[in-house]
């Protein structure tokens, strides 16, 4: 069932566990979150990054919308890092109900602007944002600059949840995107509380791959509600496909080279949603059918309206 992501976070925040947020590059992926979110009644975000959207087309994402609207557990369809608000349009056009603009590496007047924009735009029709502030590091970036990290100050994030009116912010508390070349991988939980005591909001913790698990737990306990999986998911799912290749040489068919890739990704899958407490959560989603109704009406005149303003 197709449930907004504010629905799905605010109760897991709530109830300190986390909803898994998962990045799909491809139909396999979609299906393989979803099958395992069904098999342990967990609620579950399907989330595309701009390049998987590049990669996988607007149709796609309407198989997306389709695998979550005929899941028998809560499912949100989720714009990752949008770019800006060519991005969050094109998610809106196809009917995606939950965005995430990242302007967080311009100044924070900008990055106010940027976001508040946005939200005018999304809150009209439904659909809730998340924001960025600080920003979470990457794999690519220099180590000697803390692999781009800047951690989210407290004070500037209060004023910025104020100022933007988002649903749940992504805060930098020390992740990076990707792996960690230098085994750096220590989440500030101090910074986090921080955080959480001056917003009492959903935080959105990124780069939640390759984290030790007691310190997810921690997180989560510190006001993580929705944890952004990427790389942990598609290692195995590749290398699996490699190993396939290399043992089946003169093999084709999809049946006999994507079982194991399938398989490995779903084991993932499933000690992450236990290890974001998330497991058997679904069902307490669906005694609440007043806010079960997806916040997101689609209207075509009003996105209309909203594209061509
Ligand atoms: P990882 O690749 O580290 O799991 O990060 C995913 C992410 O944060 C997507 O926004």
């Amino acid at each position: 069932m197709l449930v907004s992501s504010k629905y799905l976070v605010d109760v897991a925040y709530k109830e300190h566990f986390a909803v898994g947020a998962f990045n799909v590059g491809n139909s396999e992926f979609v299906k393989n979150i979803i099958d395992v979110a069904e098999e342990l009644r967990a609620p579950v975000i399907l989330q595309v990054h701009p390049c998987e959207y590049d990669l996988m087309g607007s149709r796609i994402i309407k198989y997306v919308r389709e695998m979550a609207m005929t899941s028998t557990v809560p499912v949100a369809v989720h714009l990752d890092h949008g770019r800006g608000i060519n991005d969050v349009m094109r998610a809106i056009r196809d009917q995606m109900n939950s965005v995430m603009i990242d302007t967080s590496a311009l100044p924070f007047k900008e990055n106010i602007d940027g976001t508040k924009q946005v939200v005018d735009l999304a809150h009209r029709v439904g659909i809730a944002v998340e924001a960025e502030l600080g920003s979470i590091g990457s794999r690519d970036a220099d180590e000697k600059d803390n692999m781009g990290r800047i951690y989210t100050d407290p004070q500037l994030a209060r004023r910025f949840v104020d100022e933007t009116q988002v649903d749940d912010l992504a805060v930098a508390v020390g992740t990076v995107h990707g792996p960690y070349p230098s085994g750096d991988n220590d989440i500030k939980i101090d910074r986090l509380d921080e955080l959480n005591v001056i917003l009492r909001m959903p935080l959105v913790l990124h780069g939640g791959s390759n984290n030790p698990d007691d310190k997810i737990r921690e997180a989560i306990a510190h006001g993580i509600a929705k944890v952004n999986i990427s790389t942990d998911i598609k290692m195995p799912f590749y290398h699996a496909i490699k190993d396939t290749v290399i043992e089946h040489p003169n093999d084709y068919e999809p049946w006999i080279m994507t079982p194991r890739a399938d398989e490995k990704q779903k084991k993932v899958v499933a000690e992450k949603i236990k290890l974001f407490g998330s497991a058997g959560k679904a069902d307490s989603y669906f005694e609440d059918s007043e806010r079960l109704k997806p916040l997101f009406t689609y209207d075509a005149d009003t996105v209309d309206e909203i594209i061509y303003d």
